[in-house]
C-alpha cells in the first residue's frame, strides 16, 4: 500500500481486536514517532497494553472497545501552533499505520484525560491522543462536503497535482468530521486556512499532512 492509497483507505476504527501490538509494529513505530518528534520538537507517546484511557463513561458511549494502544500527542504549551504540529506530525504517523496494516482513531474528547498514560513535564500538556491497534473492521468513508465547499478554485481550473492533494484533503480525518477549512491557490503555492473554531487547529495540520503527502507539493 503507497501514501495515496493509505489515505483513501484510512477511516476512524472504534473497535480493536484483543491482540497487543507485535515487537516489530511496536519497533517500527517507535522509531517513526522518534524522527517525527526530532523534527517537530513535539514528545509523542507511543503507550501500549494500557486499557484505562479509553475505560470511560464517555470512551464507551463513544463505542470504543479494546482500545489499549494510543499515540499521546505531547507538546510544549508555549508553542503558539502545538495543535497544527501535533495533527501534521500525527497524521504522519497514521498514515504510516495504515501501510503497516493498523488502523488507528484521533481522539479529543472520549478518552479519559486523568487515565492517559503520557509523561508531562510542567510547560507540556496532552493536546489529544490517537488510538491504533488492529480493528475489527476498517471503518467507514465519511460524507464530505461538496468540492466548491472546501476549495475557492473551479474544478476544471485544478493544476493535476492540486486536484490530487484536494481530493485527499477531502479524506482527512476532522473533528466530528466538521471539515472547517478551506484550500486556495495563490500563485503556484497551495494555501489552506481554517474558518475557526474548536480542534480546527488540530485538523488543518492533519489537513496539510494529506495535501501534502498526496500533491507533492508543500503548502502552507
Ligand atoms: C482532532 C480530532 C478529534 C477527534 N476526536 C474524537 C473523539 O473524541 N471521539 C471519537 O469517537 N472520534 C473523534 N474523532 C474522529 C472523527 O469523528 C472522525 O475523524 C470523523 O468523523 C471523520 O471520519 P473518518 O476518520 O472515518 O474519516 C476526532 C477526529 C479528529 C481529527
Amino acid at each position: 500500500m503507497d501514501i495515496k492509497e493509505a489515505i483513501k483507505e484510512r477511516h476512524s476504527v472504534r473497535q480493536y481486536k484483543d491482540i497487543p501490538l507485535s515487537d516489530t509494529e511496536r519497533e517500527r513505530l517507535g522509531m517513526l514517532i522518534e524522527q517525527c518528534n526530532d523534527e517537530s520538537c513535539l514528545r509523542m507517546q507511543l503507550i501500549c497494553d494500557d486499557p484505562e484511557c479509553f475505560d470511560t463513561f464517555l470512551a464507551h458511549y463513544g463505542k470504543f472497545s479494546n482500545a489499549k494502544n494510543y499515540i499521546a500527542m505531547v507538546g510544549n504549551k508555549a508553542l503558539p501552533d502545538l495543535d497544527e504540529r501535533c495533527g501534521y506530525y500525527g497524521q504522519k504517523v497514521v498514515l504510516e499505520a495504515q501501510m503497516m496494516g493498523l488502523n488507528t482513531c484521533w481522539v479529543a474528547g472520549t478518552y479519559g484525560k486523568g487515565k492517559c498514560k503520557a509523561n508531562l513535564q510542567a510547560d507540556e500538556k496532552i493536546v489529544c491522543v490517537i488510538a491504533i491497534g488492529h480493528g475489527e473492521n476498517s471503518g467507514n468513508k465519511h460524507k464530505s462536503k461538496p468540492v466548491e465547499k472546501l476549495c475557492s478554485v473551479p474544478e476544471a481550473d485544478m493544476p493535476a497535482w492540486f486536484k490530487n492533494g484536494v481530493k485527499a484533503a477531502m479524506m482527512a480525518p476532522t473533528a466530528l468530521n466538521q471539515q472547517k477549512f478551506m484550500i486556495a491557490l495563490d500563485g503556484d503555492e497551495a494555501v489552506i486556512t481554517t474558518k475557526g473554531g474548536p480542534m480546527t487547529k488540530i485538523d488543518l495540520g492533519i489537513v496539510k499532512c494529506n495535501f501534502e503527502a498526496a500533491s507533492g507539493h508543500v503548502c502552507s
